[in-house]
């Protein structure tokens, strides 16, 4: 595709950059593919710090994975206790802004302070390395603080995303078998409180027998119910706490933390991520991607209640010793200019956030941006799904006022840290590209038999080689792992995902392959949303397929059926809405519910999905959705049509 147009590195990016130059990028993805022990253990040595060096880099029994074997460290001593010895003492770590305006500035002294009191309050509990706590929270300064404060004592943590419903919410308990709750009263969104500690209630009375201990922040102040002997105020607790709490010498594949994600079926997959290669993964991608500076103000718009927080807001940034924000609200509360008011107040010099973020605050248009001064901004990030073309060029002309690089990333919950991206001061830009691998990456685009495909040929992308910040299994499910990432295409990462590369060896990604939907940048299984619908005593059967979106990049579409019965097709429409957003959480609300007699289907009586996405598809020009007939016709054709 050589009409693609390219936008070389900036000079004056590029003399200050980290990796300055294509040679400079080459070399070290040449060395890491060629040897990738001596690659790796060096920048282990060089950039984090062991209590005990490994003996092997990594062992590598197909489809699992070590790295660092034999090596202790700890991933909160190398956020934060490291730095205590260096000017970095004073240097603020978390710059935090909640929705209502109010704001901290956390120094790393500080931030080290409230950690190990918080490991203390965790100790006293009882709680000892090994055991497990779930995270429910607002974007609070407590929450990475109760993150750090897990992995200083090898509790595994698992953060559930306060936009998750209470249901959600106690499967991801009752999977990792969590003794501790931390938690909120709650948290701003829109001028509006969210309810957590309510939610946490709901979850647990009764059907929560391993959790042992609530822990409650006060955020907001509102009435809080507190359970006697399960329910503790955070505050109560810190108050009987001290300052000293040493790091625990952890082995390096310890459990850091679990993050459930959406699969190909109605369970959600506890995705595990362990202690020294995830961390060097993360801290060396802001070190290649975002050419992270001393003095650089580092902020990254994601929640984090997904990988994107946990790697490019907590570990990643504070391991790099950066000086991280964190914004708790809405990007339109109280304006649309709610982000560019936060870049011009705290100077950002490096942001990061998605493209349904863009496309949401194009739609309203260049005068929220032109209010403030962005000449702060020196570098730009994305992730989440692939970058239109038009929403990249605005990023980088109102936004970036055509002076800041873009960084199109391209990860999974799965890979740790990003996998795809350019270096900025090295690999020119194309928009719409995640552009080349990075070091110890090695992708390939292969047919369903395996087979590489040629230049700009569609396929499916895999990763042949394990990396440092790979997950090591789905918890408790080690054949569903094997079966998930390693069989379709035998001894390779799949990673669900079709792209394509082109005659410079970039790569585009074109999407899921699998019935996995990606809604504002968030992943949701047609499957969960489909058992959360057949749950309503209404519902007979239900299919659910992603519709092109302009915003969201895809919403949630659901054929249902009805069992026999006299119903409003609008009130229950609307109820069924209300149901998912129940089941699951607000996030995942469909967007259109249509009532259908049959749902197409194979003669083994698989759901063709496929085609009602090519329904969904060539109705959203129209947006008519009076499809009942249609449906019907759809039905025959498929039986014609019998896809097994
Ligand atoms: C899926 C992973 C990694 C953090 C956010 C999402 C899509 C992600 C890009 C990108 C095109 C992208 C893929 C991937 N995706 N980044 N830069 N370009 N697609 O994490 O929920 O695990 O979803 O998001 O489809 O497989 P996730």
């Amino acid at each position: 595709m050589s009409q693609d147009p390219i936008y070389p590195p900036n000079r004056e990016f590029t003399a200050k950059a980290s990796v300055s130059g294509m040679d400079a990028y080459r070399r070290l993805y040449t060395e890491a593919a060629e040897q990738p022990e001596e690659f790796w253990g060096q920048l282990a040595g060089e950039h984090l710090h062991w209590f005990q060096k490994w003996s092997h880099v990594f062992e590598w029994n197909p489809p699992f994975v070590k790295w660092f074997v034999g090596g202790k460290t700890n991933v909160s001593y190398n956020c934060l206790d490291r730095h205590l010895n260096s000017p970095r003492k004073d240097k603020v770590a978390i710059l935090w802004e909640g929705e209502p305006g109010d704001s901290r500035a956390i120094t790393y002294t500080e931030l080290h302070r409230l950690v190990c009191r918080f490991s203390n309050v965790l100790l006293a509990r009882g709680l000892k390395t090994g055991d497990r706590a779930i995270l429910y929270m607002p974007m609070i300064p407590e929450l990475p603080i109760a993150m750090l404060a897990c992995a200083r004592l090898g509790i595994t943590h698992s953060v559930v995303f306060g936009g998750f419903s209470s249901e959600a919410l106690k499967a991801r308990i009752q999977d990792l078998g969590a003794q501790v709750v931390i938690t909120a009263d709650g948290g701003w969104r829109r001028a509006k409180e969210v309810r957590l500690k309510d939610a946490v209630d709901e979850a647990i009375t009764g059907e929560c027998p391993s959790v042992k201990d609530v822990i409650v922040c006060r955020r907001t102040g509102s009435d809080t119910p507190m359970q006697p002997g399960r329910d503790h105020w955070w505050h109560e607790l810190d108050a009987a706490s001290q300052d000293h709490c040493p790091a625990v010498e952890l082995d390096s594949e310890h459990p850091l933390y679990v993050l459930y994600t959406s699969g190909t079926t109605g369970k959600p997959k506890g995705i595990l991520h362990t202690t020294g290669g995830y961390l060097l993964h993360a801290t060396m991608t802001m070190r290649w991607v975002f050419d992270i500076k001393e003095e650089d103000v580092y902020w990254c718009s994601a929640d984090i209640g997904w990988v994107t927080g946990h790697s490019y807001i907590v570990y990643g940034p504070l391991s790099a010793g950066t000086t991280t924000v964190m914004y708790e609200g809405a990007p339109d509360t109280p304006a649309f200019d709610r982000w560019w008011a936060l870049v011009a107040k705290y100077k950002v010099n490096i942001f990061y956030t998605s493209p349904t973020a863009i496309r949401a605050l194009i739609r309203q248009g260049d005068e929220w941006p032109a209010k403030h001064d962005l000449s702060s901004l020196r570098l730009l990030g994305s992730v989440g799904e692939p970058i239109n073309p038009a929403a990249w060029e605005w990023y980088h002309r109102v936004i970036g006022k055509g002076r800041c690089p873009i960084v199109d990333t391209w990860w999974q919950t799965e890979t740790g840290g990003i996998m795809i991206a350019p270096m900025p001061g090295a690999v020119p830009l194309k928009p719409g590209s995640a552009t080349l691998p990075m070091p110890g990456v090695l992708p390939e685009i292969v047919s369903l038999e395996g087979k590489p495909v040629g230049d700009d040929q569609e396929g499916f992308l895999i990763l042949k080689r394990p990396w440092p910040g790979m997950l090591r299994t789905i918890w408790g499910d080690p054949e569903r792992y094997r079966e998930q990432y390693w069989s379709r295409v035998p001894g390779v990462y799949f990673t669900g995902d079709a792209a394509r590369r082109d005659k410079d060896g970039y790569y585009w990604i074109l999407g899921r392959v699998d019935d996995v939907m990606n809604v504002s940048g968030h992943r949701l299984s047609t499957m969960e949303v489909e058992s959360a619908l057949v749950k309503h005593p209404a519902v007979a059967e239900a299919a659910v397929v992603g519709k092109p979106h302009e915003i969201t990049g895809q919403a949630v579409c659901c054929f249902v059926t009805l069992k026999k019965g006299d119903y409003s097709h609008d009130i229950l429409g609307k109820e069924l809405r209300q149901w998912v957003a129940h089941e699951i959480g607000a996030f995942a609300r469909p967007a259109e519910i249509r009532f259908t007699e049959a749902l197409p289907k194979t003669r083994s009586g698989k759901i063709m999905r496929r085609l009602l996405r090519e329904i969904v598809t060539s109705n959203s020009v129209a947006g008519d959705v009076t499809t009942l007939e249609d449906m019907s016709v759809v039905t025959r054709l498929a039986a014609q049509h019998d896809e097994d």
